[in-house]
C-alpha cells in the first residue's frame, strides 16, 4: 500500500475554515477592522456599547437603537440570586474559574435556555455581555470580605464595572480608559477562544456552553494570560535601567518575552498604539511613570526581534492600564473576557447561521494493529 501523503497544519496555522463578516485582520500591514470599520476610528469615536451593537448587528446603531440596546444591557446587569450563591460558594477560586462556573450556572436558568432561535440567542448574548462585569466585580468584592455593589443605571458599561468593582465612582479618565480597553479587546477573528466557541456552537450546543468553551480557551498564558505575565516581568525588572539586560538574559536563555509576538501580526498590533498611549497618560496622571518607562525600555530592547516579525501585541501595555486603575493582577484575564464576550457572541451566532460541524482530522502516527495481550500476561 502506498504511503498516505498528508500535510499536517500544526496549530491550524494559515488555514481558513470558513468565511466571516465580523472581523478582518491584515497581519502584514497591521490592520484590524470590526465589521469593516478601522479599529483606530472606533477607538477614537465609539463607545463599547456602540461597538457591541456593531458587532452583533453588522452596522452602527442610530441614536434610538443605541438607547434601546443600552437599556437592554442595563436591564440585565443584576445577577440571579442562585448565581450570586455560586460565586460565594467558590469565592476562593481564580477569578477566571469563577467566571466560567458562573456562566455555566447562568446557562441552567437563563429564561431562553431551551430556545435556539436567532432572537433568543441574541437576547442570551446581550444578557451575557451585561452579566460578565457583574460576575467579575461581585466575586472581587466577596473574596475581599465585602458586599457586592449593585449596578448603577446612570453609568455606562465601563464606568459601571469600575463602580461595582470599587464602590467609588471612577473619574472620567479611568472610565474612558476602561471603555477603550473593552473596545480594543472586543473582537479578533478566529483566535483560540473564538475558535473554541465556534467548535462548540458547530455541534449546535447552546450559547452558554459555547461561551464556557471560549472562557476556558482564553485562560492560558499564550492567549489571555499574557497581560498578567507582562506585569510580573515589570515587577521582576524593578527599575527602567535594568530592562535591557533582563531582556537579553531571557532571550539568551531562549525564554519568551510576554506581550510580544503574534500568530497573525508580523508587524505592530494596531491595538498596542492606543494602549501604549493610555499607559503613558495614566502613568503621568497617577504619578507612577516608572511602570510605563520599564515597558518602554523592554520594547526598545526587543527592537532587534522585529527582524523576525516579533512586535508588541495587545497584552503588552494592557496590564499596566489595569495596574494604574488599581486592579489586581488575577483580574486581567477576566477583564479581557468582559471586553471579548461580544466577539464570542457574534461568532457563535455567525456559526449557527450557516453551520457545518467543525471536525478536522488528526494524522495518526502510532503503531498499527497491535496484538491484544491478556492482562495476566502483561509485564
Ligand atoms: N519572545 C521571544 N521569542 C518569541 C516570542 C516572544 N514573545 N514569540 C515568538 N518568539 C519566537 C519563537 O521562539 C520562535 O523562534 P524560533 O523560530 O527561533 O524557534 C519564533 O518566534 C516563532 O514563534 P512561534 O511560537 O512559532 O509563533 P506562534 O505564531 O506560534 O506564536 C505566540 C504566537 C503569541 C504564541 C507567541 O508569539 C508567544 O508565545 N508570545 C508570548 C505570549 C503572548 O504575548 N501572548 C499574547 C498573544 S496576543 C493576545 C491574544 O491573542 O490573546
Amino acid at each position: 500500500m502506498a504511503a498516505e501523503q498528508v500535510v499536517v497544519h500544526k496549530g491550524l496555522e494559515g488555514i481558513y475554515f470558513d468565511t466571516t463578516r465580523i472581523c478582518h485582520i491584515d497581519g502584514q500591514r497591521g490592520i484590524l477592522l470590526y465589521r469593516g470599520y478601522n479599529i483606530h476610528d472606533l477607538a477614537a469615536n465609539a463607545t463599547y456599547e456602540e461597538v457591541c451593537y456593531l458587532l452583533l448587528h453588522d452596522r452602527l446603531p442610530t441614536k434610538q437603537e443605541l438607547a434601546e440596546f443600552d437599556a437592554a444591557l442595563k436591564a440585565s446587569r443584576t445577577l440571579p440570586q442562585p448565581v450570586m450563591d455560586v460565586i460565594r460558594a467558590f469565592k476562593d477560586g481564580h477569578p477566571m474559574d469563577v467566571l466560567r462556573t458562573a456562566v455555566s450556572a447562568l446557562g441552567t436558568i437563563d429564561p431562553d435556555v431551551k430556545d435556539m432561535s436567532p432572537e433568543a440567542n441574541l437576547r442570551k448574548g446581550i444578557r451575557l455581555i451585561a452579566q460578565f462585569p457583574t460576575i467579575v466585580a461581585a466575586h472581587e468584592r466577596i473574596r475581599k470580605g465585602l458586599e457586592p455593589v449593585p449596578p448603577r443605571d446612570d453609568l455606562g458599561h465601563a464606568a459601571n464595572f469600575l463602580w461595582m468593582l470599587k464602590g467609588e465612582e471612577p473619574d472620567p479618565d479611568a472610565a474612558r480608559a476602561m471603555d477603550l480597553d473593552f473596545i480594543l479587546h472586543a473582537e479578533h477573528s478566529s483566535n483560540a477562544s473564538a475558535f473554541a466557541a465556534r467548535v462548540a456552537a458547530s455541534t449546535l450546543a447552546d450559547m452558554h456552553s459555547a461561551v464556557v468553551a471560549a472562557i476556558a480557551a482564553l485562560k492560558g498564558p499564550l492567549h489571555g494570560g499574557a497581560a498578567e505575565a507582562v506585569m510580573e516581568m515589570v515587577e521582576a525588572i524593578g527599575e527602567p535601567e535594568r530592562a535591557e539586560a533582563w531582556v537579553q538574559e531571557q532571550l539568551a536563555a531562549k525564554k519568551r518575552i510576554m506581550g510580544f509576538g503574534h500568530r497573525v501580526y508580523k508587524t505592530e498590533d494596531p491595538r498596542a498604539r492606543h494602549l501604549r498611549e493610555l499607559s503613558r497618560i495614566l502613568g503621568e496622571k497617577y504619578g507612577d511613570p516608572k511602570t510605563f518607562q520599564i515597558l518602554q525600555n523592554i520594547e526598545k530592547a526587543m527592537e532587534p526581534m522585529r527582524a523576525k516579525g516579533i512586535y508588541v501585541n495587545v497584552d503588552f501595555y494592557a496590564g499596566s492600564i489595569y495596574h494604574y486603575l488599581g486592579i489586581p493582577a488575577d483580574l486581567y484575564i477576566p477583564i479581557f473576557a468582559i471586553g471579548r464576550i461580544v466577539g464570542w457572541v457574534a461568532h457563535i451566532m455567525e456559526q449557527y447561521s450557516d453551520n457545518r460541524l467543525l471536525r478536522p482530522l488528526l494524522h495518526y502516527v502510532g503503531p498499527m494493529e497491535r496484538e491484544w495481550v491478556p492482562i495476566e500476561q502483561r509485564g
